[in-house]
């Protein structure tokens, strides 16, 4: 069972370069387990279904009472930090062909330095079709400066220009295809027909298996995939309960949710609103639901680095591989309030799993996630958690096996 998990986390985090190809796995999936696509037409009633809003996706199963109980809501984020590739990006330099690029996010920049580099994106077509792509092999490179050119990288650390230091090179070739050439090629659609790309650089490194015990798990997009294969696949394992289970994966948290698909949009409200009303739930009756509803957002935790202890608070420090953490934060940066920490801990004792607590230090504020905004937009009692990882927003992140199988199983818990 641990390994068929583990082989599922890999194969989609594999498939998943961009949040659109993420919400097309997990469409996929929802399909074959018969969850119905509401995405083209109005929500009826149903078992179970999912709409998607570009590289958004609410999924739920139907309770059986759900004016009673309300929504069971898991929270996380399509989006991971990386460079995109700017409209009209080709130039050539020096005998190279390069591709101009604009940061998403904010990415540990270094990370993207000599590195396999695939392009994934998606086009839109003249009739207003999206179709998806990716090179799935290495095809772009940017290369550090060697140190006998930068003596003092060593000990000054390195400054990378954000425009001129970034930028790949994807050919060495005289009569280069176009960027927009390669991408008519790749999606085998007439180049006239193409309307517009949206395209992003990824680390064609497949996610790994670390250590000599094998027990971390390295790829890129732990932050925020791995939360969610944990809430998707919690939904898939789980059976109908008395509240409506509710998956909610939003694009755009790393630039702030402020979007018509991101965590701060309508997406989730008015998708709940509509399964309420498929459920014969009044507009009152809707707002009495939503008083009864919770909300775990999980997205991940800084573990504490074996080589930076003193970056974190140590009485409230997760390790990796010693379960989920309960993010909190009295600036309200995460949503986790005294009952929603409850109803985690709870979770995490009928999955009998273990969990841990993170706060940040007082002089190094932490990130925030979707939790705050749920919990501000919908008035849900929210918690935040996460899976402890370390080199968060890197190319290539790391986080614990076990952790994320524990968290998967508490997700599962609050479900039922
Ligand atoms: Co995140």
């Amino acid at each position: 069972m641990t390994g068929q998990k583990i082989a599922s986390i890999c194969e989609q985090l594999d498939s998943s370069p961009t949040p659109r190809h993420l919400v097309d796995f997990i469409s996929r999936q929802l399909l074959k387990a018969k969850f119905v696509d509401f995405t083209n037409k109005s929500i009826n009633k149903s078992k179970s279904g999912f709409v998607v809003n570009a590289g958004s996706i609410v999924a739920w199963r139907t309770g059986t009472k759900t004016a009673e109980n309300g929504f069971r809501i898991v929270g996380a984020h399509t989006d991971s930090p990386c460079l995109r590739i700017k409209q009209n990006p080709d130039d050539k330099k020096f005998g190279f062909n390069t591709l101009s690029v604009e940061i998403y996010g904010s990415p540990l920049l270094n990370s993207w330095l000599d590195r396999d580099l695939g392009i994934a994106g998606h086009v839109v077509t003249r009739s207003g079709e999206t179709k998806l792509f990716d090179s799935h092999s290495p095809v772009a490179r940017i290369s550090q400066l060697a140190i006998h050119l930068d003596r003092e990288v060593t000990e000054k650390g390195l400054v990378l220009d954000k425009q001129l230091h970034l930028t790949p090179s994807w050919s060495t070739e005289r009569a280069a295809p176009s960027f927009a050439g390669w991408v008519a090629k790749t999606t085998k659609i007439k180049p006239i027909e193409i309307v517009h790309i949206e395209a992003q650089l990824y680390d064609t490194a497949k996610a790994a298996q670390v250590g000599v015990d094998s027990s971390l798990l390295a790829s890129g997009r732990l932050d925020n995939q791995a939360s969610c294969w944990a809430a998707i696949s919690a939904l898939l394992e789980s059976s109908a309960g008395h509240a409506t289970q509710v998956v909610a994966l939003f694009d755009h948290e790393e630039v702030g949710s402020e979007s018509a698909t991101g965590a701060a949009g309508p997406f989730l409200e008015h998708s709940l609103e509509q399964i309420a009303a498929s459920l014969d739930i009044s507009r009152v009756g809707f707002l009495e639901t939503l008083k009864k509803s919770s909300c775990i957002s999980a997205d991940n935790a800084h573990a504490v680095h074996p080589n930076y202890p003193e970056r974190h608070d140590l009485a409230n420090a997760p390790l990796i591989n010693h379960g989920p953490a309960l993010k909190l934060n009295s600036n309200q940066r995460y949503a986790t309030s005294s009952k929603s920490a409850a109803l985690f801990i709870a979770a995490c004792k009928r999955a009998k799993v273990a969990h841990q607590v993170f706060i940040s230090r007082n002089n190094l504020p932490c990130g925030t996630t979707i939790g705050p905004i749920t919990a501000t937009r919908l008035g849900i009692d929210t918690v935040d958690v996460g899976v402890p990882q370390l080199s968060m927003h890197s190319a290539r992140e790391v986080c614990g096996v076990k952790d994320l199988l524990s968290l998967q199983l508490a997700l599962k818990a609050f479900f039922k």
